[in-house]
């Protein structure tokens, strides 16, 4: 599957966001025909990257493709590192190969033919453009311990875009991360099996580098990204970066559970203190938020009386 990409890569290395360079150009410095030039790049369109093309001058990016540095990537992470050029879900991966998984492998992607998002919704994954990235866990305290550890997934991926001078951060529980109030990043946990005393986590996250009006369109809730900062960070540095803290952040969760979490998550809580819902079909609770508690659970005030709820078919909504 991946030696079409191997000439795609070539491909992308040469396109610029800036300059057109010509088809003949490419197929020289590519070893292919014309015509194989012209395949490949009719077929990169399809895979989302939006490719400039004018008779006479040649090709042309849309805008800056911020695609991963491969062998950085490999060298630089400690665990395994599966990367690929095209994917379905590297949730699905992860989950296909959990039995010969450590903690901390990940799995990276350009692009997901099928990207998953939460209550099965579809995750935009065009090649390139953004962040995919699934991470294994064994988690030794069983299945209860896995909502708390959500809300630490996405503390841990705040800081470290922070670290990225990423502005405007914020977290609504569980685990959706928000920039200037859209949304910025969303994580999937799957499990690929547990027993009482231990499960096997999929940490899926997905963030929006550099959103085209194109895939904005298929995105059907308020979406952000980073291209309004004044420097983009480098992809293949965050991505190390979230590695190294989620895994730092996860062994402190498994040796002293969430309660270290969360002053942090309170710092990043979009709705602390603010009026939301709690969308639990076919019931809704209204309260004031009061962050989390121990397990990860939203705290409700309503009343003078503060009342806990936990669980993943839980949405919370703001009411102000
Ligand atoms: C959400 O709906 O908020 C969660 C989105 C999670 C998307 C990521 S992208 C990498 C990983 N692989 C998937 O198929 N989904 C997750």
């Amino acid at each position: 599957m991946n030696e079409h990409w191997d000439k795609k890569a070539q491909i992308i290395g040469l396109l610029d966001h800036t300059e057109f360079i010509s088809g003949e150009l490419i197929a020289q410095q590519v070893g292919l025909s014309r015509t194989a030039v012209n395949n490949h790049i009719a077929q990169l369109e399809t895979y989302g990257v939006d490719i400039f093309s004018v008779k006479g001058k040649g090709y042309k990016l849309a805008k800056q493709l911020p695609i991963f540095d491969k062998s950085k990537l490999v060298n630089n992470i400690e665990n395994r590192c599966f990367y690929f050029h095209e994917i379905e879900s590297t949730n699905a991966f992860m989950l296909q190969h959990a039995d010969e998984l450590k903690n901390g492998d990940i799995c990276i992607a350009e692009y997901q033919s099928a990207g998953r998002g939460r209550r099965g919704r579809q995750w935009v994954s065009p090649y390139g453009q953004h962040v995919y990235a699934s991470l294994f866990w064994r988690l030794n305290q069983g299945m209860n311990a896995a909502m708390g550890l959500s809300l630490v997934v996405a503390c841990s991926i705040v800081t470290s875009l922070k670290a990225f001078g990423v502005d405007g951060l914020g977290v609504k529980w569980p685990n959706d991360i928000y920039r200037d109030n859209k949304k910025l990043a969303g994580i999937l946990i799957e499990l690929s099996g547990h027993s009482i005393d231990e499960c096997h986590l999929v940490i899926g996250f997905g963030i929006n580098m550099s959103m085209s009006e194109q895939h904005a369109e298929q995105i059907d809730q308020p979406w952000s990204d980073l291209t309004s900062l004044n420097s983009m960070p480098d992809k293949t540095q965050l991505l190390t970066a979230i590695h190294k803290q989620l895994k730092v952040d996860l062994m402190q969760f498994e040796a002293e559970g969430m309660e270290p979490f969360i002053p942090q998550w309170q710092e990043y809580d979009l709705f602390y203190d603010k009026q939301i819902n709690l969308l639990m079909a076919p019931n809704n609770v209204t309260g004031t938020c009061k962050g989390i508690d121990k397990q990860g659970a939203v705290l409700l005030e309503h009343n003078g009386v503060i009342t806990s709820y936990i669980g993943g078919e839980i949405s919370l909504r703001g009411s102000e």
